[in-house]
């Protein structure tokens, strides 16, 4: 068997279109022209591109970008005293404030600063809350364009089960209440567990989060399971570096019916969903109905 592979490009881009139609009749009916805020603290190269890369396609969708580059030595008190007055500006409805943050800054600290209706990254412990309790929230991006791209794959998701292999906050676990709110059975597994090629064997839907490149070989999956793989990391060949996921693609394609690929898989969703998330903001506080299809 040769999976079918999700195509997280182009699934990305019409997610962007549809989040552009949504703005320009924000614009023409309402006047109202969703904003970004993002807060890039130090020079940090990988943040340097993602910044830069959000701020055009935030700008490419019709709605406002604006960027605050403070340099890395920034007191943490100066940070708090930006995101206070993001807070309260009504042109902007979203603030994401680039990770990681320099040590001398307390990121949990200044994440909670952020207007929990602003926060999309979902990272407030207010809007964890509230995703842990199935109420609305601000969804974390890159589970929820993994989440987008499986019900456009499989369309009910509910009873399958779901392996989720990683533990993080960022992924792991908003992904996993994310399947449980799609009525999946769900699995949190992680590098401790024991036997996890068998856990993963029983999986449906897969979702490798782990940070460790190749890991999940075609022996972890079902014939047939939807394998999406979040990993994105840089490893050397032959001394030029290759971007790999978690997954080990071709061994796992083999088995699969459907695999994500790296890059061009879970990676593009992630921003498109970041501007999906400021657009639902924009909508909320105006009172709006908020875009369809582009929530959890
Ligand atoms: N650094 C890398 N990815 C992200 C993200 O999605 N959000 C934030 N705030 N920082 C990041």
């Amino acid at each position: 068997m040769t999976a079918e592979i999700i195509d997280g490009k182009a699934f990305a881009a019409k997610v962007r279109g549809q989040v552009a139609a949504h703005v320009a009749q924000l614009v023409e009916e309402h006047g109202i022209k969703p904003g970004l805020a993002v807060v890039l603290v130090g020079s940090d190269p990988a943040s340097e591109v993602y910044v830069k890369s959000k701020g055009k396609m935030t700008e490419e969708v019709g709605m406002t970008s604006v960027e605050h580059r403070l340099p890395a030595e920034t007191a943490e008190a100066d940070l708090l005293v930006l995101i206070a007055a993001l807070n309260v500006d009504p042109r902007i409805h979203g603030i994401l404030v680039q990770l990681p943050l320099p040590p001398h800054l307390n990121s949990e600290l200044v994440i909670n600063s952020i207007d929990p209706a602003k926060d999309v990254d979902g990272f407030h412990i207010s809007n964890v809350g509230l995703l842990g309790t199935g109420q609305k929230s601000m969804v974390p991006c890159t589970p929820l364009g993994c989440l987008m791209m499986l019900r456009e794959h499989l369309g009910s998701l509910s009873g399958l089960n779901a392996v989720v292999v990683g533990r993080s906050n960022i992924v792991g676990k908003p992904m996993a209440q994310l399947l449980l709110g799609d009525s999946c059975t769900v699995t949190i597994a992680h590098s401790r567990t024991k036997d996890l090629a068998a856990v993963c064997r029983g999986a449906d839907i897969l979702v490798a989060a782990v940070g460790r490149p190749e890991m999940i070989t075609g022996d972890y999956v079902k014939p047939g399971a939807t394998v999406i793989d979040v990993g994105i990391n840089r490893i050397d060949v032959g001394g030029k570096t290759k971007l790999v996921g978690d997954v080990a693609f071709e061994s796992c394609a083999a088995v699969a019916g459907a695999i994500t690929p790296v890059p061009g898989g879970v990676g593009p969703m992630t921003i498109a969903c970041l501007l999906a998330n400021t657009l639902t903001a924009a909508c909320r506080a105006n009172g709006l109905p908020e875009p369809k299809g582009l929530t959890a």
